[in-house]
């Protein structure tokens, strides 16, 4: 019963981003290919009833903390909390109503859209009252500026990422294993069978999470490897120690995107799990038919003190910024 829009926000060159304000959804990405062919490179669906029925937050925002915390479960100030579990016995990406399926309110300034939404005390389990704000900025140079801002009344984790699948041969365009993938992180956080952190941080040298040189996505994810096998494929937290977080690119389309931000981590997630649904196109999703590179707090840091700390303490201010900047080769 509440009004969903959706925006667009087309540059000088015709290149366009269309968000949604159900769940801070980014449905559309248009930038040119090496032909300077329009091409979208992110995946998405065509119906609001898709976005609302489905769980794979394509394109969405996810929060109040996104990626796992074990057995929704947490002590803060003495208190224990206890979060809507979603994903087995863990709470996944805000839990069974988290941000990416709430209707924000949003308002337009020059080449940004701004979403705003009060996530009340004790929703999905979490304490404070979180004044959430999310902006997506896209500019005349193909950049999309991604803005998070949060205040709390009360000490509260946060964790806010967008959940994007990105082909950047066009969604709907077969596999992402052949594109191309830098990752400059020297060490990832080690998952256990339920994908939480162990605790334990690796280094890639000498593993198929070795990123540093760039490589083919789809080189490396059959290896016999203990944890690429708990994902069927990479689903992993790889510890950033700047702002450069990654860069993707597809030799058959010819469009690249770079990453930077300032959150410690970037999560790895070879869409191992996308199920066979048709996309904007018609074309049927498929595992491996994208990847996310989802900026964010490690996962399940509320648990390990020598993670980044997730906690936001009330009239503290969260702001945190990823930028996407898309080009061709
Ligand atoms: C997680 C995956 C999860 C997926 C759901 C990713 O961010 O790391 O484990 O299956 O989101 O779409």
């Amino acid at each position: 019963g509440v009004p969903v829009y959706r925006f667009c926000i087309e540059n000088a060159s015709g290149a366009s981003v269309s968000v949604m304000n159900y769940g801070c959804t980014i449905q559309a990405i248009r930038v040119p290919d090496r032909n300077g062919t329009l091409t979208d490179v992110c995946l998405g669906y065509r119906t609001l009833a898709e976005y609302e029925q489905n769980n794979g937050y394509l394109g969405a925002v996810v929060g109040r903390h996104g990626n796992r915390i074990e057995k929704g479960i947490f002590q803060l100030n003495g208190t224990e909390y206890h979060l809507a579990v979603n994903d087995g016995p863990n709470h996944l990406h805000g839990g069974i109503c988290g941000f990416d399926k709430r209707v924000w309110d949003a308002s337009i300034e020059g080449q940004s859209v701004m979403f705003h939404r009060l996530s009340p005390d004790g929703e999905e389990g979490y304490p404070g009252n979180l004044d959430v704000r999310v902006t997506y900025t896209f500019t005349d140079d193909n950049r999309l500026l991604l803005q998070y801002r949060a205040e709390t009344d009360a000490d509260t984790v946060v964790n806010l990422t967008n959940h994007c699948y990105f082909n950047l041969s066009g969604e709907g365009k077969g596999t992402i294993r052949n594109h191309i993938l830098r990752i400059p992180a020297g060490s990832f956080t080690e998952n256990d069978a339920d994908c939480l952190p162990t605790g334990t941080v690796l280094s890639v040298e000498g593993t198929p999470f070795d990123f540093r040189a760039a490589k083919p996505v789809g080189r490396d994810i059959g290896a016999d490897d203990g944890q690429l096998a708990i994902g069927h494929g990479y689903d992993h937290n790889f510890a950033l120690s700047g702002r450069d977080a990654a860069e993707l690119y597809s030799p058959e389309s010819g469009v690249a995107m770079n990453i930077t931000t300032d959150m410690p981590g970037v999560q790895l997630y070879t869409a191992n799990f996308l199920e066979r649904i048709p996309g904007k196109r018609g074309a049927l999703m498929e595992p491996h038919g994208a990847v996310c590179l989802e900026t964010q707090e490690f996962p399940d840091a509320v648990h390990h003190a020598d993670f980044p700390s997730p906690v936001l303490r009330a009239g503290a201010a969260y702001h945190r910024e990823t930028e996407l900047t898309f080009d061709v080769r």
